[in-house]
């Protein structure tokens, strides 16, 4: 039986029945259906791809080709989630009509539901002009690494005198504009939640606090894939990046001791012992 998409009409719902929405990101389509099966309700093709995937210092290099690379991937990957393509650095700002061509183009080439762009009210009229081109928007505010170099780092936001109100006037601003959901990035925990209690859209923290409508984090960071990474507000649920190092070190010491392949895993050209019919790998075709 075919499984339902989450719609952001579904995610609407969630927040008026007091669900949690449970938001990572994937960058491939292996990752897609792994998180999908697990029950995570939204994927995220974020461009921080561009750091984890990549290896920048940075979010700013990546492209919309690149995000629509990743994002038809996690398209075919992922069968119930909701799927997110992210808008690059440079794909929107220079004007509202690159804004909206590139954003067409992410949803027709790539294959995503809805589509992320960062900013408060400064981006708004784009929003706008999305949502009427039919193009479902999740705004995102606070810590907005695109504007990395503006905010002078990766740094918490609304901490400064009048802060909190004005990423009270951004979100209000995006609600009103069309956004579906606003990710609220690094910003104290009581202004997310007041933002949470006055937008009707639901709210994904990430370092947000726990009074955010959902939340999200980056796959690679729960997955603790980096050993030398832990910002506060990550929690590592597994330590892949050792259990990783771990098989990759014994695989090596089976290659270099001549214990792998063993019989088992190697063909003779008269096979003594009964051969499994069909396909010698599995392809995504096959298993549809
Ligand atoms: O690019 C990204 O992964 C993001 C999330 C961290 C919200 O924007």
């Amino acid at each position: 039986m075919k499984t339902q998409r989450v719609t952001i009409h579904t995610l609407r719902q969630m927040k008026e029945r007091g669900e949690k929405i449970a938001m990572l990101t994937a960058y491939d389509a292996t990752f897609a259906r792994l998180l999908d099966e697990a029950g995570a309700d939204v994927l995220l093709v974020g461009d921080s791809l561009g750091m984890v995937v990549q290896g920048h210092d940075t979010t700013l290099p990546v492209t919309l080709e690149e995000i629509i690379y990743h994002t038809k991937a996690v398209v075919r990957g992922a069968s119930r989630a909701h799927v997110v393509g992210d808008m690059p650095f440079g794909s929107y700002q220079a004007s509202l009509d690159q804004g909206v061509a590139n954003a067409a183009r992410l949803m027709k080439e790539g294959g995503c539901h809805s589509i992320k762009l960062e900013g408060g009210a400064q981006h708004a009229e784009l929003v706008r002009r999305l949502v009427a081109a039919g193009i479902p928007v999740m705004g995102h505010i606070g810590l907005t690494p695109q504007s990395f170099h503006q905010l002078g780092g990766f740094k918490v936001q609304g901490r400064d005198s009048g802060g909190g109100e004005r990423l009270l006037a951004d979100a209000l601003a995006r609600e009103e504009a069309g956004c579906y959901a606003i990710v609220l990035e690094a910003i104290p925990a009581d202004i997310a939640r007041e933002i949470t209690e006055t937008v009707g859209v639901p709210t994904i923290g990430i370092g947000g606090g726990a009074f955010c409508d959902g939340q999200v984090l980056v796959c690679y960071d729960m997955l603790g894939m980096d050993e030398t990474f832990k910002p506060r507000f990550v929690r590592r649920f597994a330590t892949l990046g050792k259990t990783i190092k771990d098989a990759v070190s014994a695989y090596v010491g089976e290659v270099r001791g001549g214990t792998f392949p063993s019989d088992a895993e190697s063909f003779a050209v008269h096979e003594t012992r009964p051969q499994p019919s069909g396909a010698l790998y599995s392809t995504a075709a096959a298993k549809k």
